[in-house]
């Protein structure tokens, strides 16, 4: 039996479970690398001739997420655009490299800035495919990709922060086909946060913060709650004679190994400060805090957009005003809170009628013509990059691959 023969009886059982998956343009790209592997004694591969679209076909039927991607991008048109939509078919934690036959420096920036490992350009080389799949813990490491976290508290309590997460959380899922989302709410006691996401509350967070070395897509599964595959929740519902006194660091730990599953994190902080919330902090690339325009909620978001700031990651905040309650003074225009919290205002949210509460209550998301749901939709793209001043477009590089925004 010739080496090619021997390789494609190996296919047919690395195809559902490779930890390397190969997509070349056409059959001589896909011997090439056949050959290479063979040079390098890798036999965990499955390598296939096809489009990025099959490639995103075969990811679906996949037993469980390859560790590596490598995928030809020769004669694509917009390669941004499909490379977009494989990011979001993938686990975050997947390493991609692509290859393709311009000698294009630009293009190269270009894939660098939006997330992929490496772009070499054709014939792929055993050296080029050596360096990329030999020296994992060095250069690939570095450059690993992780789901965005995103921690959501309120200046105060009863200013809709669990409203605006479950509705975030809600538009971050709608927004990709293959994305995959988990709210996590940190009530200990079982916030509203599961009822408001549709779901029964489940008390995941003890067994998930105990097996933060083994959580994998099977694992999720079967602890968190999920009605589409897609969503997920995690929570307590410790009862009210049992606290949470986590070992310090596991909050932080679990929310690092979460970010390798799921594209988006959404945590919704019962308080804005405290151990729990500073960890969430440490980990967070985004923390919108909600807040009223109280004189009382200006002045604790002043000093805890200057305590998120602190916590040394690059967290960016977002403030998000929201009227839980129509109007009693004169509207508070966002320019002049923005003034005197001293930091801009991203979305603000009317008071809303009856339309957050009646989600809250059947478990849905908001009516379209709600407030709450086209200012959560906005502060969505935002989070996600499609919102942007430029007129570069939505794109890939202010997306999900990028590590902190
Ligand atoms: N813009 C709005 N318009 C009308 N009602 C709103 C608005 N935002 C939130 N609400 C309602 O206000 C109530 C409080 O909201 P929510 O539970 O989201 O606040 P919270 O900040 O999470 O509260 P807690 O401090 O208890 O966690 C809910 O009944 C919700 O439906
Ligand atoms: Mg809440």
């Amino acid at each position: 039996m010739g080496v090619l023969d021997a390789f494609d009886k190996e296919q047919k059982e690395a195809a559902l479970n490779a930890t390397l998956v190969v997509f070349m343009a056409d059959e001589a790209g896909r011997q090439q690398v056949i050959q290479a592997l063979r040079q390098l004694n890798i036999s965990d591969a499955y390598v296939a001739v096809g489009t990025i679209n099959d490639l995103i076909d075969h990811l679906g039927k996949m037993e469980r997420s390859p560790e590596r991607l490598i995928v030809d991008i020769s004669g694509l048109d917009k390669p941004l655009d499909a490379l977009d939509q494989l990011a979001d078919a993938c686990d975050p934690s997947v390493t991609v490299y692509t290859v393709g036959e311009k000698n294009d420096v630009t293009l190269y920036r270009l894939l660098l800035q939006a997330g992929i490992t490496d772009y070499r350009y054709k014939p792929l080389t055993v050296d080029a495919l050596r360096l990329w799949l030999d020296d994992r813990d060095g250069y690939s490491v570095r450059q690993a990709r992780s789901g965005k976290i995103i921690a959501v508290a309120g200046a105060r309590g009863g200013v809709g922060a669990t409203s605006v997460a479950g509705q975030l959380a809600r538009e971050l899922s709608a927004g990709g086909a293959l994305r995959k989302v988990v709210f996590i709410d940190m009530d200990v006691f079982g916030g509203a946060g599961t009822t408001l996401m549709g779901m029964q509350s489940n008390h995941a967070m003890p067994e998930v913060l105990d097996s933060v070395a083994n959580l994998d897509a099977q694992f999720l599964a079967r602890v968190l709650t999920t009605t589409d595959d897609r969503m997920y929740t995690l929570g307590f519902n410790n009862a009210f004679d049992q606290p949470f006194q986590p070992e310090p660091g596991a909050v932080a730990a679990m929310l690092t190994a979460l970010s390798q599953q799921f594209h988006y994190l959404v945590v919704d902080l019962p308080h804005a400060g405290g151990m729990v919330a500073n960890e969430v902090y440490s980990r967070a690339n985004f923390a919108c805090l909600v807040s009223d325009t109280s004189v009382h909620a200006g002045r604790v978001l002043a000093s805890l957009i200057g305590h998120v700031r602190g916590y040394g990651h690059d967290t960016v905040v977002h403030v998000v005003l929201n009227a839980v309650r129509p109007p009693v003074k004169a509207q508070v225009d966002p320019r002049e809170f923005t003034k005197a919290v001293g930091h801009p205002v991203t979305v603000a949210i009317p008071y809303d009628g009856k339309f957050p509460a009646l989600a809250e209550d059947l478990g849905e998301g908001m009516a379209k013509e709600s407030q709450m749901a086209k200012a959560v939709a906005r502060l969505a793209r935002t989070l996600t990059g499609e919102v942007v001043d430029d007129d570069a477009g939505k794109g890939w590089i202010r997306r999900l691959f990028k590590r902190a925004a």
